[in-house]
C-alpha cells in the first residue's frame, strides 16, 4: 500500500524516475554540459554524485572558474543565488527552489536598509548566507572560512557593520579584537546544539575533542577544541591524531568525514529537544530525484534582476580578491 502510494507520488510530482538514477544523471551532464556543485550539508546520494564538493568559500570559486554551460548547485538558495551572480551567461538550477535559509530569512531587505541608514559611515561586511538584495547593499562578502581574514585586511579606524550571523560576528569580534555591530540575525540549525548535552558527551567521550562551526552560540563554542567552517572542520578531523569527535554543525557533513577518516569516530552534537533539527530543513530539501528532474526538465532555474546582479557581484569580487 505505501509503496504503491510512494510510486504514485513520484509519478505525479516528478515523472517516471529512471531507475539508476546515478547513470541517467550522468547522462544528462554530459548532454548539457553541466557541472554539479554540491555543498557539504547534503544528501549522501547528491555529495557522492557531484562533480564538486565544498563549503561556501569553495563553492563560490568553483562557480566563478567553471567552463560548464549549466550549474546545478546542490546547497541553498542564496548559494545558487551568488553562482548566477558571478555567471549571468549560464543557467543555474537548484533541485529545489524553496531550499532556503533561516540566516538568510533573518535579514530582510527593507529592514536591513533602515538599519544601514542609521549607521552611516559604516563598512558592510555582510556574511554570504543572506539574499542578492542583501549583498547589493554590502561593501564585501564574507564566508565562515574567510570573515576574520576579512574584516584583519579592514582599517582599524573603519567601523564596521557584519550581517546577518550574530553568532559568526561574535566570534569575528572575538578573533580580531574590533568592535562589529552586528545584526541580530542568526541560523536555527546551528542556534540548536545544547550545551549541557555536549558536556555530558565530552564526560562520556573523554578522549573525544569537540569541534565547533562558527555560526553557533558562544554557549557551544566555548567548549570546542576547534573551530571552523564545514571544509575546515573537515581537514582538522583528517589531520588531528584524534580518533574520535563530537561534531557541532549540520550533520551532513559526517559523511565526507567517515569518508576520508574511515577508522575515526564521529558523534553527532545533539539538539535541545530529541528532534531531528540539528538536520537543514532546507538543505534537505534537495533530493537525488529532484536533482534528476531539474536538469531533465531545465526547471527551477535562479534568475535575477540584472540591476542587482550586478551591484551584488562587485562585494563578492572583492571577497574573492582578499581571499586569494
Ligand atoms: P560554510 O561556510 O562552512 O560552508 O557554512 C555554510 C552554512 O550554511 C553553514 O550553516
Ligand atoms: Fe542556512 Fe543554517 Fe541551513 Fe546553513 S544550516 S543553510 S545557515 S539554515
Amino acid at each position: 500500500m505505501f509503496t504503491t502510494a510512494l510510486a504514485q507520488r513520484e509519478k505525479t510530482e516528478q515523472g517516471d524516475l529512471p531507475l539508476d538514477l546515478f547513470a541517467a544523471i550522468e547522462t544528462l551532464k554530459q548532454e548539457l554540459n553541466a557541472v554539479i556543485l554540491a555543498h557539504y550539508y547534503q544528501e549522501p546520494d547528491i555529495q557522492d554524485i557531484a562533480d564538486f564538493i565544498g563549503d561556501s568559500l569553495q563553492l563560490a570559486k568553483a562557480a566563478a572558474d567553471t567552463n560548464a554551460d549549466v550549474i546545478v548547485f546542490a546547497g541553498v538558495h542564496f548559494m545558487a543565488e551568488t553562482a548566477k551572480i558571478l555567471n549571468p551567461d549560464k543557467m543555474v538550477l537548484l533541485p529545489d527552489l524553496n531550499a532556503g535559509c533561516s540566516l538568510a530569512d533573518s535579514c530582510p531587505a527593507e529592514a536591513f536598509a533602515a538599519f544601514k541608514a542609521a549607521h552611516p559611515n559604516h563598512l558592510v561586511v555582510s556574511y554570504i548566507n543572506c539574499s542578492a538584495d542583501i549583498k547589493a547593499m554590502s561593501d564585501i562578502i564574507c564566508t565562515s572560512s574567510n570573515a576574520v581574514k576579512i574584516v584583519q585586511q579592514i582599517p582599524k579606524y573603519q567601523p564596521i557593520i557584519f550581517a546577518p550571523d550574530r553568532n559568526l560576528g561574535r566570534y569575528v569580534m572575538e578573533k580580531t579584537g574590533r568592535d562589529l555591530v552586528l545584526w541580530e540575525g542568526s541560523c536555527v540549525v546551528h542556534e540548536t546544539f545544547s550545551e549541557k548535552k555536549i558536556v555530558q558527551l565530552k564526560i562520556a567521550h573523554p578522549q573525544a575533542e569537540a569541534i565547533a562551526h562558527p555560526e553557533c552560540e558562544t554557549s557551544v563554542l566555548r567548549h570546542a577544541n576547534f573551530i571552523g567552517s564545514t571544509a575546515a572542520l573537515l581537514k582538522y578531523c583528517e589531520q588531528s591524531p584524534c580518533q574520535e569527535f563530537i561534531v557541532a554543525t549540520e550533520p551532513g557533513i559526517i559523511h565526507q568525514m567517515q569518508k576520508r577518516a574511515p577508522y575515526k569516530r564521529f558523534i553527532p552534537a545533539p539538539p535541545l529537544n530529541n528532534c531531528a533539527c540539528n538536520e537543514c530543513p532546507f538543505m534537505r530539501l534537495n533530493t537525488l530525484e529532484k536533482l534528476y528532474c531539474v536538469m531533465k526538465n531545465r526547471s527551477a532555474e535562479i534568475i535575477l534582476p540584472e540591476n542587482i546582479r550586478i551591484t551584488a557581484l562587485r562585494p563578492i569580487q572583492r571577497m574573492l580578491e582578499m581571499s586569494v
